[in-house]
């Protein structure tokens, strides 16, 4: 049995032991090794299913660790740092070599973050090692927010489950690099691009690559649940698919069914709130075993919702389809 609980000494002597931890953070849980060690790390990519192409995020306490491992610091990192840090963003530097290879999965930038969650900060102010960790789930499936999300998906393949409240974000950090000079973002996520652009100026955002695994981030297929999930109207899907016994996942309206169940992910249309609520409202759905499929609506297209769009999009599309292994 994995135990859950607030102990933050025992989860450091595991992690100097090479164990994996769960952690809790402001966008979503992360499975946590120390990310110096090869090994530990190894523990990650086998405890998620997840290929080795897909490279890690190192957290650190401060910016000042940051910067211990990378081999430039330009003034927008400084900015970015300065403004967001800690918070739902994700810079992408030149690596140190002493950042071990299978972290970035060879590629030549490292991806850091310093995470908003004062157990975990707590955690990595004791450690003198960076901690390499994914989002705590099963390689291609929903981000955990809640401790017991962890505990369902990976009981046994973790140590420990350090517990924080549910993520006060919901969906992972923005991910920011440069390339050829241009400021880009990889990945939309808890950051909006819009307040990122408040401090930089325009950003260009990244369409993300569905196969070339050597991008940042985003494979066409994640972030799914189990049951197929159809995105778009919710009256025209409801037409459409009259046959299922729908999980309806809406903005703000409530929709009369017949049968199955509709979850509103903020009726007061709060971007905010629809996001801390995505992937448990979507788990829900999914683990209830009288719902056939999941019939979903995108959210406006502005700030954190284009981050549960994006989300949502990736959802839908199938396993088979992707490069996923
Ligand atoms: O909010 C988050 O970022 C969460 C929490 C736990 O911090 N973590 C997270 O990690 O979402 P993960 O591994 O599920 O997604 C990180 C993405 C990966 O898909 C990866 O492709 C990209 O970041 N990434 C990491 N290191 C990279 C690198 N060196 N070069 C390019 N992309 C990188
Ligand atoms: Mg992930």
């Amino acid at each position: 049995m994995t135990a859950i609980g607030q102990d933050i000494a025992k989860a450091a002597s595991l992690l100097r032991k090479g164990a994996l931890v769960a952690i809790p953070t402001e966008t979503v849980y992360g499975l946590a090794a120390n990310g110096l060690d090869e090994q530990a790390a190894a523990g990650i990519f086998a405890a998620k299913e997840r290929p080795r192409f897909d490279p890690l995020i190192l957290h650190v306490a401060t910016k000042k660790q940051a910067k211990k491992y990378v081999s430039e610091w330009p003034d927008w990192a400084e900015k970015l740092a300065t403004a967001f840090w800690p918070g739902p963003l994700t810079l992408l530097l030149p690596k140190k070599p002493k950042v071990p290879d299978l972290i970035t999965s060879g590629l030549p930038r490292v991806a850091l973050r310093v995470p908003r969650h004062s157990i975990t900060l707590a955690l990595l102010q004791q450690l003198d090692f960076p901690l390499a960790a994914p989002s705590a789930n099963p390689f291609g499936y929903m981000s955990p927010t809640k401790a017991v999300h962890v505990k369902a998906q990976l009981e046994g393949k973790v140590a420990y489950i350090l517990e924080g409240d549910a993520a006060e974000v919901g969906v992972e950090s923005t991910i920011v690099g440069e390339e050829n000079g241009k400021i880009c973002v990889y990945r939309l996520g808890g950051l909006a691009v819009e307040t990122l652009e408040e401090i930089l100026g325009p950003v260009e955002v990244k369409p993300h690559s569905a196969s070339d695994p050597s991008a940042p981030g985003m494979l066409k297929s994640h972030y799914a649940p189990l049951k197929p999930i159809r995105l778009g109207s919710i009256e025209k899907l409801l037409k459409e698919y009259p046959n299922e016994v729908p999980g309806v996942l809406s903005f703000s309206k409530s929709y009369n069914l017949q049968q199955g169940k509709n979850l509103v992910l903020s009726p007061e249309e709060s971007l905010q709130e629809a996001a801390a609520h995505l992937f448990s409202y979507m788990r829900q759905l999914d683990d209830d075993p009288t719902i056939t499929c999941i019939l979903a609506e995108k959210v406006p297209n502005v700030g954190i919702g284009r981050a549960i769009n994006d989300r949502l999009q990736r959802a839908t599309v199938k396993r088979e389809a992707s490069n996923e292994s």
